[in-house]
């Protein structure tokens, strides 16, 4: 059953999602992200031609997803606020997220998500890792495996996570990985491969549970899951993730992160994903 199920669900979500699914635009971009020299300018008149996925990127950055003086009116500022690293993440998401926004569960995923790429902003920051873009974007795509069973899996998502038990059950990527054989994370690893996101993110994505196993982005993937339990601690999780990993001591240790920093890293959390559920 396991390989069965394993192959069934990523092969209909090949099928219907893969880059000929996606819009236009979104290809476009990304094969321009894929150029050192491509400007801003070109990106967002790329962006331009698709009015739908423009508003979206504004509404994106005008929901507390960054700190700004003043809200985004056009393309331009928008895509300078988010910056060329980021906006490879956001392609592959918004589309993703808004394409199956009606699919139970997925809403929750992505306020979550979003949640989690601001608390990985603000603990890049605070622990001055080096590559911050990264990191805000392996927040925003960290449970996109999530979806994908959503949509392809939906019946066996809920009957089996979503309305178990949740003081006696396993976290849910240890119960999918026992019930299906894999987990969110593994679907969510593939699928950034697939859209030939940096070998780190993938990493971060497919471990972010998990992060003592990465080979190629450790640090990226510890920041991750910080984030993602934070957004989690503060309220802004899906139905089925209730849980504080075992793992975050450690995973603040391995960070550096002592008392003093972490109770200011979560201040900051709460009040910039504050700001975001107002706007919701
Ligand atoms: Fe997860
Ligand atoms: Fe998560």
């Amino acid at each position: 059953m396991v390989t069965d199920e394993h192959d069934r669900i990523f092969e209909d979500f090949e099928r219907e999602n893969g880059f000929s699914a996606m819009p236009e635009v979104v290809s476009e971009v990304l094969f321009a992200l894929q150029s050192s020299r491509t400007t801003m300018h070109e990106i967002g008149e790329i962006i331009k031609r698709d009015p739908g996925f423009a508003t979206r990127l504004i509404q994106y950055v005008n929901s507390g997803a960054y700190l700004t003086a003043n809200p985004a009116s056009s393309i331009d500022q928008a895509v300078r606020i988010i910056g060329l690293g980021p906006l490879k993440g956001l392609c592959l998401g918004i589309p993703v997220f808004s394409r199956y926004k009606h699919v139970l569960g997925v809403r929750e995923i992505w306020a979550h998500s979003r949640a989690t790429a601001i608390c990985c902003q603000i603990v890049s920051e605070a622990v001055r890792f080096p590559e911050p873009d990264t990191a805000e974007t392996a927040g925003l795509l960290h449970d996109i495996g999530k979806v994908v069973l959503a949509v392809s899996a939906g019946n066996f998502f809920l009957s089996q996570i979503q309305i178990a038990d949740a003081s006696k059950r396993d976290p849910d990527w240890k119960q999918e990985k026992e019930l299906l054989g894999f987990n969110h994370c593994f679907i969510g690893g593939w699928f950034a491969r697939k859209f030939k996101m940096p070998q780190s993110l993938v990493d971060a994505i497919l471990w972010h549970h998990e992060y003592e196993k990465s080979r190629y982005g450790r640090d990226l993937a510890c920041l991750c899951m910080v984030g993602d339990q934070i957004a989690s601690a503060i309220g802004l999780t899906h139905p089925d993730d209730v849980f504080v990993d075992p793992g975050l001591v450690g995973a603040l240790k391995h960070l550096g992160i002592d008392d003093e920093l972490f109770r200011k890293i979560l201040t900051h959390s709460l009040e910039r994903v504050g700001r975001m559920v107002a706007y919701d």
